[in-house]
């Protein structure tokens, strides 16, 4: 198979672990006999500082002929006192919404190696946690109108708007049960209809959409405060858990922290085609760009799930998660799941060790 790939490493650790995510793509492709082609293109802090824009025209032009898209992370400190419009954040929001990026996937699983590793009580997490967040991308109040205003009264006043449509909603409804189908025929969604109008109509349509098309899949409502809650009380009662855009970027924070560490945490982001935004959870961790100690395995997992989700490769997003999950057994880890006893490797040496056991 043939196939030509954009990689937008962005800043901070971003090109350290796309570097990674490419080279066990490079070992697949040998293995499996595909050709992939890696093209480098810029968004975020680093487009800003090369062309003054986070998102340019041309990136979103190549990223449209390509087959599918990696993405490392963007931002940092340099570039968080720009106006809203003009930050590197805007480049991602803004190639999702180029792309048609509407349904983000988001599994949070604690994985067998890394048991240890969750901050919560034993108990709570032995029988093993998955939940696999399902977040609406290109709607919703990051995306709504917005604005500032001299208040007569109060002063000055920010807006924004949270706005959802029934074609939104029943399109990500859909992309929810049919996973929901695959795996415990389980919904969880999530919202806060006991206050807001676009909440109801989230609920009312996420029911009717279900029942006509998915008599099969179970629908549950939670409130989004109660659910932050019930994710530390008691993940394993979650699966798939659909949510808007902004319930579904904090609540897979939180979800990924229950995991033990958002390093190992790779998404998917589809519409309606099969060219995909895939990327990890985590941020640029400015903090730690340049030393290679980042973890590089929730992008090279996020490359799994390109090859799984946009080019039908299930046997090779195999092999890159049986290689993770071997690396991990055989005690390496990256500073960000270091525990006693294990051999602490950097980011270049855990790419290595995987890319060789694929
Ligand atoms: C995420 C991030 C982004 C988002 C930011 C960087 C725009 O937090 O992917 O979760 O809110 O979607
Ligand atoms: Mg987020």
């Amino acid at each position: 198979m043939k196939k030509h790939i954009a990689v937008l490493a962005g800043d901070g650790i971003g090109p350290e672990i796309t570097d990674g995510a490419i080279a066990v793509l490079k070992k697949v492709a040998e293995k499996f006999g595909h050709e992939f082609t890696f093209e480098p293109l810029l968004m975020g802090g680093c487009a800003i500082d090369a062309c003054g824009e986070p998102l340019p025209a041309k990136t979103v032009e190549r990223c449209l002929a390509s087959d599918s898209v990696l993405l490392g992370a963007v931002g940092g400190p340099k570039w968080d006192t720009l106006p809203g419009d003009k930050r590197p954040e805007k480049g991602l929001l803004g190639i999702r919404k180029a792309l048609g990026l509407y349904s983000n996937i988001r599994p949070a699983k604690l994985w067998k190696a890394l048991a240890d590793a969750s901050p919560l009580k034993k108990q709570l997490v032995e029988n093993g946690v998955e939940i696999i967040v399902v977040r609406e991308l290109t709607g919703g109040i990051y995306f709504g109108e917005r604005g500032r205003y001299e208040d007569e009264a109060l002063g000055e006043t920010a807006w924004d708007t949270e706005k959802y449509s029934v074609t939104e909603i029943r399109r990500i409804a859909k992309i929810a049960c049919e996973l929901a189908r695959k795996r415990s025929g389980k919904v969880i969604s999530v919202d806060k209809a006991n206050v807001l109008e676009s909440s109801r109509l989230w609920r009312k349509t996420v029911h009717e959409y279900a029942e006509e098309n998915y008599p099969d899949v179970t629908v549950t409502d939670m409130l989004v405060d109660n659910t932050a809650m019930q994710i530390v009380k008691n993940p394993a009662q979650f699966d798939v858990m659909l949510t808007s855009n902004m319930f579904g970027d904090i609540l897979s924070d939180e979800a990924a922290q229950v995991t033990g560490s958002i390093g190992m945490l790779a998404s998917s982001s589809l519409g309606d085609g099969t060219r995909g935004l895939y990327e990890p959870i985590h941020g640029s961790a400015p903090d730690i760009a340049g030393q290679d100690v980042a973890n590089p395995i929730a992008t090279i997992l996020s490359a799994a799930m390109m090859l799984r989700d946009s080019f039908s490769l299930t046997e090779e997003y195999a092999a890159i998660e049986n290689a993770i999950a071997k690396v991990l057994d055989e005690g390496y880890r990256t500073a960000d799941i270091m525990s006693e006893g294990m051999t602490k490797v950097g980011c270049k040496e855990m790419t290595r060790l995987i890319a060789e056991r694929i």
